[in-house]
């Protein structure tokens, strides 16, 4: 992705911003997670939407619009528009949505500012692991204040490699066929269930790799900072800029050969 020429000040500012808002919905949905959650379902009978969804990115959305006014808000629930230049926020008010309802552990809430298209600084807070990624352009990845960076990579044939499936019973099914395609040239594959996480998990290395198609920009506007930052190449799984549609998230010496083998199994396009 291209590199942003952002005043110093101003990327301090978004990530203090982002760490607030992030932190409060944090404590909202994780301390006070209700006993009579509210759930309804979204695009398909398994995408479901929570009260607590809707009340964190209201949170989220107050404390972004108290300190920077004039910015732009997308966030999974309500909804918005980008701006092509100044600062354009994306929100996941609880990313891993299925998690938060099951009471799982690995649900996130992620906020990042992006300017002129590029991202510039992110949180992702997983309260239920007690970490707090975090990343601004060129300064680093962190978690709860330590710096990311990732080692060397082992060979394909060791590396466990997460995933995500979507909501549409179709996709899934082709999804479920490039895991079943891939399995026996890796280490093995895991389904933790919050994109925002997983890219910070590969940062973190507790994955070596992530890949995942037809996402929203919303669950990966966050974490592919903390994965770029912390050393990962994070691209589309067919080469290219990421996009919601397809991302690919690997140690640099490692992407070309987990392309090829993705693009055997048919992973391109879902
Ligand atoms: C979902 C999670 C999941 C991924 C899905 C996403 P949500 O986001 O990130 O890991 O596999 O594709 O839709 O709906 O829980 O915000």
């Amino acid at each position: 992705m291209a590199t942003p020429d952002v005043d110093p000040d101003l990327t301090a500012e978004l990530l203090d911003v982002a760490l607030q808002a992030a932190s409060a919905a944090a404590e909202l949905v994780h301390g006070s997670r209700p006993a009579d959650l509210t759930v309804e379902t979204k695009s398909s009978a398994t995408d479901h939407v929570t009260n607590m969804d809707r009340s964190s990115e209201a949170l989220v959305r107050r404390i972004i619009q108290r300190r920077r006014p004039a910015d732009a808000v997308i966030g999974e629930e309500d909804g918005g528009t980008a701006t092509d230049t100044g600062v354009t926020w994306w929100v996941d008010p609880i990313d891993g949505t299925t998690n938060y309802v099951y009471d799982h552990p690995g649900y996130a809430v992620s906020v990042a500012a992006w300017v002129d298209g590029q991202p510039v600084a992110a949180v992702v807070e997983d309260p239920t692991h007690g970490r707090t990624y975090s990343a601004s352009r060129d300064m680093g990845a962190f978690c709860n204040g330590e710096r990311l960076q990732l080692g060397a990579p082992p060979p394909l044939s060791q590396m466990l490699v997460a995933t995500g499936f979507g909501y549409d019973p179709a996709r899934r099914s082709n999804q479920g066929q490039v895991v079943a395609s891939i399995l026996a040239d890796i280490r093995d594959i895991r389904r933790m269930g919050a994109a925002a996480v997983d890219l910070c998990s590969v940062a973190a290395g507790r994955v070596d790799a992530y890949y995942e198609v037809g996402l929203s920009w919303w669950d990966l506007a966050g974490g592919l900072l903390v994965a770029m930052e912390a050393g990962a190449a994070v691209e589309a799984i067919e080469g290219g800029p990421p996009r919601p549609g397809s991302v690919l998230a690997c140690h640099p010496d490692r992407t070309a050969e987990l392309r090829d083998l993705l693009l055997t199994a048919g992973a391109s396009g879902l």
